[in-house]
Order: C-alpha cells, then sequence, then structure tokens
C-alpha cells in the first residue's frame, strides 16, 4: 500500500474547508477515542449550527400548528413555513411555490407520483422506464403500481463503468411508456446521469420524467427549469437540513391534474358524507399536520448552502474526489465500482478477499464511518457482481487529511487480514 498523494497547493485554495467545519459541532466529536472521520454523506449529512439552532427556536419560541390558527404564533409559524416553501422553490429554480409539496423525503415524494399520477395514469400494458443503477426507493414503488396494473418495468442498463446505455433508452421509449423516473446522481456509485438530455429524449417521446435528487441538491446547483423534468424529488437530511422533511417539486399542471394521494386535514375545500372536494396544490397533497419544524429547519439548512460559493464547492469536492480515487486505486487488492467519467462525491469499493461489513468494522475502530452493504440497490450490485461495496461519500466538510485517514484505516484491514 502507497502513503498519501500529494495535495497540489492549488486544490487547497479557493474553499476554507476548515472555517466551513467550524459550523458542524458534531464534526469535533470524539468517536473511539478518535477525532470522527465522517465519510457516509450520502447515507445522511451532518448539520450546521445554524439548522441546530432553527429547530431549537422553533421548539422553544415558535411553536403552533399552521394553516389553522388565527392566534400570534400559529400565523408566525405558517409564515415561516410558507417561507421554506419559497425558499425550496428559489433553490431548485421552480417557477413557482405551489410547485413544491413537502414530504416526508424523496421516498415519500415518489411514492406518491406512484400512487397519484400513477394510478391515474398507467394501464395494463403500459411501460414505466427506469434505470439498473436505480435505489429501491425508485424501484419498488413502481414495482408495486406494476403488479396493480399489469403494467412493466423495463430498464436502462448500465455500462461497465457505472454510466448509462443513452441508446439503449432510446429504444425502451415507445407508445406504452408512461413515466420516466430516473436517479440524478448515483448513491452507490457517484455518477452524474445526463438528465437534461434524458428528458429532451423522454419529451420527444412525449414521456414525463421524474427525477430522484436525492444525491445531487448538496452537491450542485440544481435548476429544475434548465433539466426540463416534470417530478423532481429530494430529501432534507441529505442537504444538512433535518431528517423526517423533503420534496417533490411537480409542474402545476400535472400537479392540479393528479389526484391526491392522502386524505386528511388541510388537503380538502369542504367535507360532507357525500362528497369532498379538494385544496390548491400543493396543499392537496399536503395532509395532516406536515413536520412543520423540519420544513423550516430546511429553509435553515438553504440559507446556509446559499451562502456558499457553489462553484468553489463544487471545484473543492471535484479535487477531493480525483485526490480519493487515486489514494485508493493505490491501496493493494482495492477496485473502484463505478468509474464514470462524471462523478460526484462517491466511491464504492471493494478489497480483495474481504467482505465489505468487515471493511467498516475495522474502520470503525479508527474512528472511520463509511457505510457498507448493497446500498439499497441490490439490481446494481447484482449488475457488477459484487453483494456489496464499502463506500466513503463526502460533502463539503471533509478534507484531505480525512482521505489520508481512510487510506490509513484500510492499512489496519490489510494488517487483520494479512
Ligand atoms: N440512500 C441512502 C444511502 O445511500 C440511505 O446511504
Amino acid at each position: 500500500m502507497n502513503g498519501a498523494v500529494p495535495v497540489p497547493a492549488v486544490w487547497r485554495a479557493p474553499f476554507d474547508v476548515e472555517r466551513l467545519r467550524a459550523d458542524f459541532p458534531i464534526l469535533r466529536e470524539l468517536v473511539r477515542g478518535r477525532r470522527l472521520v465522517y465519510l457516509d454523506n450520502a447515507a445522511t449529512t451532518q448539520k450546521p449550527q445554524a439548522v441546530i439552532d432553527s429547530l431549537a427556536r422553533v421548539y422553544g419560541q415558535e411553536n403552533a400548528n399552521i394553516h389553522r390558527g388565527v392566534h400570534f404564533l400559529s400565523e408566525l409559524a405558517t409564515a415561516a413555513f410558507e417561507d421554506a416553501r419559497r425558499a425550496v422553490q428559489r433553490l431548485l429554480n421552480a417557477p413557482d411555490p405551489r410547485e413544491i409539496v413537502f414530504v416526508r423525503g424523496t421516498t415519500e415524494a415518489i411514492n406518491l407520483v406512484a400512487h397519484s399520477f400513477g394510478r391515474q395514469q398507467v394501464g395494463a400494458g403500459d411501460e414505466i422506464v427506469l434505470s439498473e443503477m436505480e435505489h429501491h426507493s425508485n424501484i419498488v414503488p413502481w414495482q408495486m403500481l406494476c403488479e396493480e396494473r399489469g403494467a412493466r418495468l423495463r430498464v436502462i442498463p448500465v455500462s461497465d463503468r457505472g454510466e448509462l446505455d443513452l441508446d439503449a433508452f432510446e429504444r425502451l421509449l415507445g407508445p406504452r411508456t408512461k413515466l420516466v423516473s430516473v436517479v440524478h446522481v448515483s448513491n452507490a456509485l457517484g455518477t452524474v446521469n445526463p438528465v437534461r438530455r434524458i428528458v429532451e429524449l423522454a419529451h420527444g417521446a412525449g414521456v414525463p420524467v421524474l427525477v430522484d435528487g436525492a444525491q445531487a441538491v448538496a452537491h450542485m446547483p440544481v435548476d429544475v427549469q434548465a433539466i426540463g423534468c416534470d417530478f423532481y424529488a429530494f430529501s432534507g437530511h441529505k442537504v444538512f437540513g433535518p431528517t423526517g422533511i423533503g420534496v417533490l417539486y411537480g409542474r402545476q399542471a400535472l400537479l392540479e391534474a393528479m389526484p391526491p394521494y392522502q386524505g386528511g386535514g388541510d388537503m380538502i375545500r369542504s367535507v360532507t358524507f357525500e362528497r369532498t372536494t379538494y385544496n390548491d396544490v400543493p396543499h392537496k397533497f399536503e395532509a395532516g399536520t406536515p413536520n412543520i419544524a423540519g420544513a423550516i429547519g430546511l429553509r435553515a439548512a438553504i440559507d446556509y448552502l446559499r451562502r456558499i460559493d457553489l462553484a468553489a464547492m463544487g471545484a473543492y469536492e471535484h479535487d477531493l474526489l480525483e485526490y480519493a480515487t487515486e489514494a485508493l486505486t493505490c491501496v493493494k487488492g482495492l477496485r473502484v465500482v463505478g468509474t464514470a467519467a462524471e462523478k460526484s462525491g462517491v466511491i464504492s469499493f471493494v478489497l480483495d478477499e474481504v467482505h465489505p461489513h468487515d471493511i467498516g468494522t475495522i474502520l470503525d475502530q479508527e474512528g472511520v464511518a463509511i457505510r457498507t452493504g448493497h446500498h439499497c440497490c441490490q439490481p446494481l450490485m447484482h449488475r457488477f457482481g459484487v453483494p456489496a461495496t464499502a463506500r466513503a461519500s463526502f460533502a463539503l466538510y471533509n478534507t484531505y487529511a480525512e482521505v489520508d485517514a481512510l487510506v490509513g484505516a484500510l492499512r489496519k484491514v490489510h494488517e487483520v487480514f494479512a
């Protein structure tokens, strides 16, 4: 195993990672007596103090239910919740705040579209196009729908490097295709998919597109108008916000034509035992008391991101990924799974003769947190002929020294298995 790869000075220059790290209190914690090296950001990101403070402020000073009360706190909470919606609208460059539906996370956003749009539009013999690199949350809801409707899934194949075969994709589009649903950035490979091109091809065939943006929003500016997609989903906890809050962006005309997903309070205009009429979008899709604090916490995360130069962040993360890829490739017996030309924030790897779970356990003893397993992508693991991988995933606060710590900890794995 080689030592650390030298870091060119220019890689450190434009992005003050140490200053950013100070905003994330958990990064000062010791794990097993060592400074935490947190490389499991694709699973969930850590939270800046501003997000933690916003949650404490909601529950300590501003807590009330929304859209219901005439009292001061209820009006305050309602305004903060709707401000959060506008902050998401700006983040995604969505044309209108009514196109932003608050949900629990990416999984619920996709289920919403499957249950509502899917049940309305998909019938026997129809087809839904996914890719081989989808997370289970972008497979199983469609599979359930297909079982119910007698429809079927068509799957875009992935190359050995972990890139989508767009020629095959074009051939899959046909008169029975009702929806294309693809991931923006693969959680297991890090591949950044050409979603704009995918939308162009699908729209050329008259087919709407849902993009699963769970792994994209924390790493790059996302503009739903530039992408041209019809739906875009992401989770708050993967963009430095709280768990239990997420977003479905949907084109207004589509959302208006779709039936509600769940019934309950807030999604209705009037209810009698004979008939219920529904509220306007997005409220039609937000039955029951939502995660008010979560939405406000997500807004704090978005405000935090807005203070960061995203171009500099992207360049820094890109260089960090290149550095890490080079350093890991030098580790004896290590093979990177997923070597697409366009990648973001994720390195999946396997080590000769060592099960990924053993890698994860030994790294944990060194204070290095990674994820091991199938990453909720069993069909993709099958495609690459592995049961599981070890995965290091990065965020804006990770450093070259942490990559060196990862490589050093992998040296321990070799010592254990020598
Ligand atoms: N989807 C998350 C991950 O990739 C949980 O780890």
